[in-house]
């Protein structure tokens, strides 16, 4: 059976090619009923992945995350990153951080930079369009999207983007096996970015650094530069290469199981409830969560986690939990029983949520809309794809419609 009939037959997220995540620990020997892994970092990590236990731990304060950014701390990553990250904090402090953003990222937030994905996307398809009847959708279209809207967003001069992306292209989906390139790499982009916050380069005074600038004030203390880097680094790498690298995978699948862009053309109405499951199947990368220590000994329906242990709660599993999510790996495109964990929960969940579902599902209803006929010109199967240290996604997406009369 070639892989379109399988996929027609299934639709199941694990016979789209590629699509589905690697492992990037090991799983050991379980202690006290509790199942176990040992990280890339050489850590054991108590493994949860029932949906209720994921939650759980994402919500109680007392898994902090602040000693696994240390030398030596257990992690999923090659290397420690700066402290200033909002990931990379606890409670109380990651609050004053976190209220930084709050207002910008929220949906009503976001919603006001739509207009700009609609102007954006149409000006890449028209270029597209323009060459024919089949063209590479990743380095025409999808590739530019998000850099450009982030780039604006922030008040970033556009030439800056021949600079910095390939910086943190290699800083999401370099390979962990050259640790000392891939740290002189974001290191670079720590510095552009400081240089941006200190005045030393240019940006556009309504973008969001300077006004994070002007404000610093209003917390209190007042932020450092540090600390805004830290929280500017969000944006600038997240706010590209995470909605690129998923977006790029959501179209991916649904291209790759045609039946399932046939059923978004039929019904566009379904976009949003479709993102949202193709969301919750598709990870952004192999790593789901970051690593916690409990700072405490605690009690849950797992049994007890002694202070000090390191526990990883796995949002992909939790997504996959048959109770939550009957018949788990089948994509169902009007599923819309129950949220997804894709983007984590609790104090740490995702800032940058409401601007990746806008993007994507923006940047889908305008292909549904102006190209129905849209296929891939290979099999999936073919489809090239980087697997990175922390993103994965295809590195061109050849495709063919019908031609325009
Ligand atoms: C579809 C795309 C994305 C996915 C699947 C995703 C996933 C996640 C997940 C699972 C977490 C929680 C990690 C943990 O608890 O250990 C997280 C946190 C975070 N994400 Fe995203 N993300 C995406 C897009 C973005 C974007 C667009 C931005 C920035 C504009 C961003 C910035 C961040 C930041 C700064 C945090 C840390 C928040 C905190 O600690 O308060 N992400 N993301």
């Amino acid at each position: 059976m070639n892989i379109a009939t399988k996929i027609k037959n299934t639709i199941n997220v694990t016979n789209i090619p590629n699509l589905d995540f690697a492992s990037v620990f090991e799983v050991t020997t379980p202690l006290d009923g509790m199942a176990r892994i040992i990280l890339p970092s050489g850590h054991l990590a108590y493994h949860l992945t029932k949906y209720q236990e994921v939650q759980q731990v994402l919500m109680d304060k007392r898994f902090i995350r602040s000693p696994c950014n240390e030398e030596g701390g257990a992690s999923f990553l090659p290397t420690i990153t700066p402290r200033e990250l909002l990931l990379n904090n606890d409670a109380p402090h990651h609050a004053r951080l976190r209220k930084v953003v709050v207002k910008d990222f929220s949906p009503s937030g976001v919603a006001v930079l739509k207009d700009k994905v609609v102007q954006l996307t149409h000006a890449r398809l028209d270029e597209m369009i323009k060459l024919g009847d089949a063209a590479d959708l990743f380095s025409l279209v999808l590739d530019h999207i998000p850099s450009e809207l982030d780039c604006y967003l922030m008040g970033i001069p556009l030439e800056d983007r021949a600079f910095y992306r390939p910086l943190t292209q290699v800083v999401q989906i370099g390979a962990r096996e050259d640790i000392p390139e891939l740290l002189r790499q974001f290191w670079l982009v720590y510095h552009y970015l400081m240089d941006l916050v200190t005045g030393r380069r240019a940006s556009y005074p309504d973008g969001l650094i300077q006004r994070f600038v002007a404000d610093r004030d209003d917390s209190t203390p007042s932020l450092t530069d540090e600390e805004l880097v830290g929280v500017l680094l969000g944006v600038l790498i997240g706010g590209d290469q995470n909605i690129l690298s998923v977006m790029t995978k959501v179209i991916y699948a649904l291209l790759a199981a045609p039946t399932l862009w046939q059923s978004l053309v039929e019904d566009p109405a379904l976009i949003p409830c479709a993102v949202e499951e193709l969301l919750r199947l598709i990870p952004i990368g192999n790593i789901s969560t970051f690593p916690r220590i409990a700072s405490a000994d605690v009690e849950g329906s797992w049994g007890k986690i002694e202070c000090g242990s390191v526990v990883y709660a796995d949002v992909h599993a939790a997504n996959r939990d048959p109770s939550v999510f009957p018949d788990p790996l089948t994509i169902q495109l009007n599923r819309n029983n129950a949220k997804h964990l894709q983007f984590g929960y609790g104090m740490h969940n995702c800032m940058g949520a409401a601007l990746a579902r806008m993007e994507i599902s923006t940047v889908l209803e305008i292909l549904i809309e102006r190209i129905p006929s849209l296929q891939l010109a290979i099999p999936a199967e073919e489809v090239p794809w980087v697997h990175g240290t922390i993103l994965r996604r295809p590195t061109s997406l050849p495709v063919r419609w019908a031609p325009f009369r």
